[in-house]
């Protein structure tokens, strides 16, 4: 075995059969995706323009494309239905390019967006000194509130009515709670805004009826990763409420944004929408039910997770208190991920706990009580990898 082909083995049968991952922006694919991602539309192109171009007509720029031009509609079709909307696509290589599109198809040079500030839990992309900056947008905050670790959708909206931005969009990398979207949804409708909505981590939940209803609630635009709740390949998608965007999204990629969209990942993506469509609302429900298990099972123990008063969370994702972190175990986020990776309990290091892929996995309530008590014998520096990889191998690939 070479050196690449060894170094990959060893990381599949250590991640995959020893490990309990529980970070929130990870999941695993089933058989079938997987078996798709290595065929051999990734050697292929395809380019549908139906025009002239440079004065004559080409219907594709590639031949030897009926396939996997049929899979990509279908995979379009299934993203709008799965999430309520009229358009979709699922070219975005990722959900940062799924952001930008939205971005570059909404904004110009100039104009004003409003979005979640990453000290809140936004994502840092839309930072001005980002992908906001590096388009020449004007990123400004939506008023937060902390003690509900949400958007504060009054204050949002008269935000909103005072400055006028082109764009709003809600979602964030730290995200626990639905947003309350309507009073921002009439703001945005007074001055003129777009709404949008990156739901890179609830898409899961979203498409499995679970979170919120994006377009039933008033939003315009929905981006995100394909790969963390929900559970594709690495990759991203946009689906639009009604075709309004439609063109300006199609002109935001091609030549702009990306040309090639790797159709083997869109094929494999097809596939996971598929499984969503048959399994996502069992699934939705159930890592709602494992999130609330887990976080009390630790908060019980004496791990403290942020907004007990809350129940936690209604999502995949709980959070640990830093604070109480460092003053009850004197562990810092960066160590104490450190510490649970030496048994091979996988978190980020940034107090994230997700419990995605577990559930994926058929993890269920009992399962998170498990995993509960492994974490804090753990962090009280027990060895429990021997008891970590043991319920691994109990586990299967479910809701497929
Ligand atoms: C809210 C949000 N948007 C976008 C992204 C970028 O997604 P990707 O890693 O698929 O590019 C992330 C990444 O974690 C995220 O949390």
């Amino acid at each position: 075995m070479s050196d690449i082909t060894s170094l990959v083995s060893r990381h599949d049968e250590w991640r995959l059969r020893e490990c309990i991952n529980l970070q929130c922006s990870e999941n695993v694919t089933s058989k079938a995706v997987r078996k798709i991602l290595s065929s051999d539309m990734g050697h292929r192109y395809t380019l549908p323009i139906n025009q002239d171009v440079h004065g004559s007509f080409v219907e594709n720029a590639y031949r030897g494309t009926r396939y996997m031009d049929e899979i990509e509609a279908l995979g379009e079709k299934l993203a709008a239905e799965l999430f309520g909307g009229k358009f979709a696509t699922v070219k975005p290589l990722s959900g940062h390019i799924a952001a930008m599109i939205m971005l570059t198809a909404i904004c110009r040079k100039g104009n004003r967006m409003l979005v979640v500030d990453a000290r809140h839990g936004g994502y840092d992309g839309y930072l001005p000194e980002n992908m906001a900056g590096m388009f020449g947008f004007k990123a400004g905050f939506l008023p937060f509130d902390k003690r509900r670790w949400n958007v504060d959708s009054g204050a949002a909206a008269r935000k909103i009515r005072k400055e006028k931005p082109r764009l709003v969009v809600l979602g964030a990398s730290f995200i626990l709670f639905p947003y309350d979207i309507r009073p921002i949804r009439e703001a945005a409708d007074d001055v003129g805004a777009r709404l949008g909505y990156d739901g890179s981590h609830v898409l899961g939940l979203m498409a499995g009826g679970e979170f919120q209803k994006p377009f039933e609630e008033g939003v315009d635009i929905l981006v995100g990763s394909t790969h963390k709740s929900l559970f594709g390949p690495q990759g991203g998608l946009v689906v639009c409420r009604d075709d309004s965007l439609a063109d300006d999204v199609r002109k935001a990629f091609y030549w702009k944004v990306m040309d090639n969209a790797h159709w083997n990942r869109i094929a494999a993506l097809t596939q996971a929408l598929s499984e969503v469509k048959r399994h996502g609302a069992k699934y939705a429900r159930q890592v709602v039910k494992n999130s609330k298990a887990l976080a009390s099972s630790l908060h019980r123990g004496g791990l403290e997770l942020r907004f007990p008063e809350l129940d936690f969370t209604e999502c995949h994702q709980m959070h640990v208190d830093e604070r109480a972190l460092k003053a009850d175990w004197n562990l810092t986020l960066d160590q104490y991920a450190k510490k649970l990776e030496r048994s091979n309990l996988i978190v980020d290091a940034v107090g994230r706990i997700g419990t995605n892929e577990l559930t994926r996995l058929g993890g269920r309530e009992e399962t998170t009580s498990e995993i509960a008590d492994m974490i804090l014998r753990a962090l009280k520096d027990e060895d429990v990898a021997r008891e970590v990889a043991a319920l691994r191998s109990n586990l299967r690939m479910s809701y497929c």
